[in-house]
């Protein structure tokens, strides 16, 4: 099946019971047992959970992958993995432009049990190779990168780390499997913040861990999702499935707006850079080309995030964020509705400012999610919030 097909039908014929179209929410914590340790699949939901199930297997199929795992949010998704596969003395190497979210949780929680973590530029494949050390055990990507849409070079990246058997996780938050496929270049675990793009509707909180074909990581995973506990409750599950049937079509959509308004953006005079995968002016379009799209589409769809600076500094930026009326401004992304928010403010401001300022994380940086309204209303919004700096300037 293709994608789309697979979003509405996998594991998802109607139910035997009463042929319910649609996956019920099992809203219960336990299941009775026909007999003591006898019971039919499921004992107790923080262990497994039918609707958690249909949601867990369509993320699989969807990434290409065997086996996924859902948790209560992104970074339950992290914080368990990361408490599954590591031990004191081992090593990581994160891109240094991640989640805030994640840096906190490698640098305030993660390092107090003897894990050492190196954040590298990976834009440059010299600086990962140079990191590497006998004790490394992953590499750590996001692709694109939050919030300086930055691309990772997957292909590069997972082969280099697959000649050093060294795992790799990607989280794909930003692109979605439908529009980013790390499991073609070998990886071993996609991570995703399902809050965001897969839920796509900004009405619940969850993560995923997908695993490509490893059972024993599977089942070290699993062990430890059911042991810790940061699992979806059903109706989560529900939401997240339902937000997931939708992905492509929302995807193609977020696409053609944000390309829409990057060029547009682009051409504007408020407007210092804009950063858009999709816009020939990115520096690593030609990568973006090759390694976004849907599958047998590459290079048509970079999705709907765009980081832009205005003229000015962080009063600037903090006019337009008060401006704009369509644009909410909000932290997170990948709904259906578009957010504004300003990075070091607000998403990275657990990052320190002289990291922020090191990689780019500018007080005049502008992060925009641009949702699937008409992106007519959406351009004529930023328009005029851009007019509102002009007329402070003039006065
Ligand atoms: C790229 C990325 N990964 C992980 C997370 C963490 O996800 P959650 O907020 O669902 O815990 C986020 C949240 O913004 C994110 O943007």
């Amino acid at each position: 099946m293709n994608f789309n097909t697979t979003a509405i039908h996998s594991h998802q014929a109607p139910e035997k019971e009463f042929g319910a179209v649609i996956t019920p929410i099992y809203q219960t914590s336990t299941f009775a047992q026909q007999d003591a340790g006898v019971f039919n699949g499921y004992d107790y939901t923080r262990a497994g959970n039918p609707t958690r199930s249909v949601l867990e297997g369509v993320l699989a199929d969807l990434e290409g992958g065997k086996w996924a795992y859902g948790f209560a949010s992104g970074m339950g998704a992290m914080s368990t993995m990361a408490l599954a596969l590591f031990k004191p003395g081992d090593h990581i190497i994160s891109g240094d432009d991640i989640y805030g979210g994640t840096f906190r949780f490698f640098t305030k929680i993660f390092a107090k049990y003897g894990v050492d973590i190196d954040f590298v530029d990976m834009a440059n494949l010299s600086n990962i190779e140079d990191a590497i050390r006998p004790e490394t055990k992953m590499i750590y990507l996001e692709s694109p990168t939050n919030p300086l849409l930055k691309l990772v070079d997957l292909d590069a990246i997972i082969a280099m780390a697959q000649r050093k058997s060294i795992l790799t996780c990607v989280d794909n938050t930003f692109a979605s499997p439908y529009l980013q496929q790390p499991f073609d270049y070998g990886a071993d675990i996609i991570l995703h913040s399902t809050t965001k793009y897969i839920g796509g509707h900004s009405d619940v909180i969850g993560g995923a861990l997908v695993v490509r074909d490893d059972e024993a990581l599977a089942n070290t995973i699993q062990f430890h999702q059911m042991s810790i506990g940061a699992t979806p409750d059903p109706f989560a599950s529900w939401l997240t499935l339902r937000g997931l049937k939708t992905l492509g079509v929302r995807m193609d959509r977020h696409s053609s707006n944000a390309m829409h308004l990057a060029q547009w953006l682009e051409q504007h005079d408020a407007i210092e850079d804009v950063i858009y995968p999709g816009l020939p002016s990115h520096p690593q379009h030609d990568l973006a080309k090759k390694q976004m799209g849907p599958r047998g589409a590459k290079g048509s769809a970079y999705g709907g995030m765009i980081t832009l600076r205005v003229k000015g500094g962080e009063a600037e930026a903090r006019q337009v964020l008060k401006q704009t009326k369509l644009f909410t401004l909000a932290e997170s992304l990948g709904g259906i509705e578009s957010l504004i928010e300003h990075p070091a403010i607000m998403t990275h401001a657990s990052v320190d400012k002289n990291v922020r300022d090191a990689i780019g994380i500018t007080d005049n940086l502008i992060r925009l999610s641009v949702g699937i309204e008409e992106v007519a209303d959406l351009q004529a919004d930023l328009d005029q919030a851009f007019a509102a700096i002009r007329q402070t300037a003039a006065c």
